[in-house]
């Protein structure tokens, strides 16, 4: 069901101008259906910035719903009847003292996505696209995932009563693959890779109806994304951050972030610094750290990805170029960890914090301990590591540290109150 008064305040205005390719910078309007622009490139949400300013100042968040439709000017639904929220956003940001104290990273916070709907951040980006589907007439939704947005889609899909089809690699983590069957979406398991997924989905979409809500492909998705940013520069007191390390599959979360710096500095919200953007790869599947490392604009397939960080098995981002731009204009980097650093230091966190983060949010530890090493980072500056998921998602990857005996397992099965 839609829910009205999640826009309870600020109301939602009319604000979108066009859809504008972030390739060629041709405009199309808003308001219609659309995947790519005719170059292949993706299209992004522009605003009347200038406009909103007049009307929305930072004060008026104190009243605003406390979700991420709170940011609803800056958003591209226009019929606050299609919001379809499930709780999604204004996330915890926590500090997390000790493992920075491990790490060398005296001012370190942890932006807990896991705490989304679904478990993961996916629900920002899926709320906003489903609503759009929603408020558009969309009947059908077809999605090529790693997992995590096929969950989200499943459950956005689900409150707004729009059928979801959904293709994941066969070896998806189970929670993704219970969650979409839970939801009622029809889903089928591929032997291959997301990349291998979004090809059907392309080539079926016509035929069948679906509209293909693959990341990136439409225009919605990364301005739910986008939020994270909002977020956690409201969180800091309306100051960005010296860095952000973002686990990177696609990489839209972050390109997310950057657009929602400008729009801010736009609307007079921040100034003119921006965090150095850490795009945090596996070292199984790491496309844009080897553009990176190459000082290429665009990155080349990833063959043979493998990672239990699911979520970063994306052998090739539609949006490599506009992360490669982000990372190199912040003065950031792209860096690849390995499986057993990732997983090492998720359990490490979850013993020190009590913070229980997927494989993905984990691989961004390792990476801010050896950039203050390496000097990239100072070890009082101000940090924040996204962890994207929750690890609860991801017992599959964590049991393989945390076998049970035979003995265990007949325990389970006799339970405690069964005598022996
Ligand atoms: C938990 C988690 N973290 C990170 C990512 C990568 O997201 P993005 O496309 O924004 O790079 C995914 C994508 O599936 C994910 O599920
Ligand atoms: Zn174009």
């Amino acid at each position: 069901m839609p829910v009205e008064n999640v826009t309870a305040s600020p109301k939602p205005t009319n604000h979108v101008t066009h859809l504008e390719c972030a390739l060629c910078n041709k405009k199309f309007n808003a308001g219609e259906i659309h995947n790519l622009c005719d170059c292949g490139g993706p299209l992004l949400v522009r605003y009347d910035l200038a406009s909103i300013r007049k009307t929305w100042t930072r004060d008026q968040l104190a009243t605003a719903p406390t979700s991420m439709w709170r940011y609803s000017p800056v958003l591209p639904v226009t019929d606050a009847t299609s919001i379809i929220s499930l709780g999604e956003g204004m996330t915890p940001l926590l500090p997390i003292a000790r493992a920075g104290v491990r790490l060398g990273s005296s001012k370190l916070l942890l932006k807990d996505e896991g705490l989304n709907p679904t478990g993961s951040f996916k629900a920002r980006g899926l709320s906003c696209a489903v609503s759009m589907c929603h408020q558009l007439g969309v009947k059908k939704i077809a999605i090529p995932s790693a997992g995590n947005a096929a969950s989200a889609l499943a459950a956005y899909a689900a409150a707004a009563g729009i059928e979801a089809h959904v293709f994941m690699p066969r070896d998806v983590p189970q929670s993704n693959f219970i969650e979409c069957k839970a939801y009622g979406a029809r889903v089928t398991l591929v032997d291959g890779l997301i990349s291998d997924c979004a090809k059907i989905v392309a080539a079926r979409k016509d035929a069948e109806g679906w509209f293909d809500i693959s990341t990136l492909k439409e225009p919605y998705r990364i301005e739910g994304k986008k939020t994270m940013g909002y977020e956690l520069v409201e969180q800091l007191g309306w100051r960005v951050p010296d860095a952000i390390f973002y686990p990177t599959g696609g990489g839209v979360g972050l390109i997310g972030m950057w657009k929602a710096f400008d729009e801010m500095e736009e609307l007079g919200w921040i100034g003119s610094k921006r965090p150095k953007m850490i795009a945090v790869q596996a070292e199984g599947c790491a496309p844009m750290v080897r553009a990176f490392e190459r000082n290429e604009k665009r990155s080349e397939f990833w063959q043979n990805a493998t990672t239990v960080a699911a979520g970063l098995r994306v052998p090739k981002p539609l949006g490599d170029f506009l992360i490669l731009d982000a990372v190199r204009e912040s003065g950031g980097v792209a860096i690849a960890v390995s499986d057993t650093e990732l997983i090492d230091a998720g359990i490490r966190l979850a013993e020190d914090e009590g913070i229980f983060v997927a494989p993905e949010g984990a691989a961004c530890l390792p990476a801010l301990e050896r950039l203050v090493k390496s000097g990239l980072l100072k070890a009082d500056d101000e940090v924040v590591i996204y962890n994207t998921g929750s690890g609860l998602k991801y017992l599959d990857a964590y049991a393989t540290r945390f076998p049970r005996s035979a003995a265990g397992e007949q325990d389970k099965l006799g339970g405690l109150i069964t005598p022996r």
